[in-house]
Order: structure tokens, then C-alpha cells, then sequence
């Protein structure tokens, strides 16, 4: 049905539109979103034209995103991220955000973390790894609020597309280092307009 990628992508935003409106409860609205991305992450065309994608600055505390859509009304985004090979985001959080991450083309390591002190000590966290799986194509991962989570690609270039429930970059998220168990905040990715074809 979809002839270009620029169709893919309107269909995907039709439908969170008319899930956006029908569900109320963040949870299950989430957990829905999942199969649409799904769709539009199997779509050829996205995939084609994702190898025009340019790479993404990672790694120092502020990295960045291809920023494809926000929607006036219901303020979910679509964003691009474009790993080089073997580059490793900062433990981090989305805070409040929500969001979902469609691995489009390469292979990557995602790692979870839970948090082990109750918080009340500034700037410090004890977290340790629950979980530490390698992703590929077609996999979507949901990152609920405060999820702590890492991602790092191996020997290729990888390319995710992320949805979120609003634009990151202008509110502070959480960073964490286990091994010196310093907690810290900064700004979320710094958001690149870029136009589909
Ligand atoms: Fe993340």
C-alpha cells in the first residue's frame, strides 16, 4: 500500500492520532503505540531512505536528534537517531517523557538499570544493570518515565526512529554513572528539524 516513505510516515501519524484521541491511560495508550511503529519501522521505503540519514552527535552530555514531525495537537514527535559504530549513549532517564525506540537497520546493545538507594542523597545514585539485550531490526522498545536505560551500537552504523509524547530538549533528565555513582541532570537531545522525502 505505501509507495514512498513520506506516505509510511503520514499513515503512522494518522493512526497515533486516532489513538491519541480514543486512549486516555498512558500505559495502554504506550503499550498500543508499539505495533504502529512496528509498521512503520517494516516499511522498505523508510529504510532506503534512512541510509541519506545524517549521524547524529553523541556520547558528551548533550547529544542530538533528527526531529521529522511534532504534532500541533497532541505534541508526540517523531525523531532520527544515527548511531556511528560502536558509540555508547550516557546511562541516562527521559523523565516524565515517554517514549519508544524502533531500531530500523543495525544491531544494538540495550541495558537497563535499577536504581538501589531511596534518592534522598543529592547527586547520587546506586544503580545496577537488570538487563542487557541485543536488538535489531524491527525490534521496539517502550521507555516508560524515569526508566533507567543505556544504549550502545556495535560494528555498523544503526538507525532508530523514536517517537516521544513531547519534544525532548527543553526539560531536564536524569545521567548516571555506576561507577563513581554520581547522579547528575541535563537537557534532553537537542533536536535537528529534518524533512522527510
Ligand atoms: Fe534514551
Amino acid at each position: 500500500m505505501n509507495t514512498n516513505s513520506k506516505s509510511a510516515v503520514q499513515q503512522f501519524i494518522m493512526s497515533a492520532r486516532e489513538l491519541f484521541a480514543g486512549e486516555q491511560d498512558p500505559v495502554r495508550r504506550w503499550e498500543k503505540m508499539a505495533p504502529l511503529l512496528e509498521a512503520l519501522i517494516g516499511d522498505p521505503s523508510i529504510k532506503e531512505q534512512s541510509r541519506n540519514w545524517p549521524v547524529c552527535r553523541q556520547g558528551d552530555d548533550r547529544a542530538q536528534n533528527l526531529l521529522f514531525y511534532e504534532d500541533p495537537e497532541y505534541k508526540f514527535v517523531i525523531n532520527g537517531l544515527i548511531k556511528s559504530p560502536k558509540s555508547r549513549t550516557q546511562i541516562h532517564d527521559h523523565a516524565h517523557n515517554w517514549t519508544l525506540y524502533g531500531v530500523l537497520d543495525g544491531h544494538e546493545s540495550i541495558e537497563r538499570y535499577q536504581r538501589t538507594d531511596d534518592g534522598s542523597k543529592a547527586d547520587y545514585a546506586d544503580i545496577r544493570q537488570t538487563e542487557k539485550v541485543k536488538v535489531g531490526p524491527g525490534k521496539v522498545d517502550l521507555v516508560a518515565p524515569y526508566q533507567i536505560h543505556a544504549e550502545e551500537s556495535g560494528e555498523e552504523r544503526t538507525v532508530a526512529i523514536i517517537v516521544r509524547a513531547e519534544r525532548a530538549g527543553g526539560f531536564l533528565q536524569g545521567r548516571y554513572d555506576p561507577a563513581t555513582k554520581k547522579y547528575w541532570q541535563g537537557y534532553g537531545p537537542e533536536q535537528i528539524p529534518y524533512e522527510l522525502q
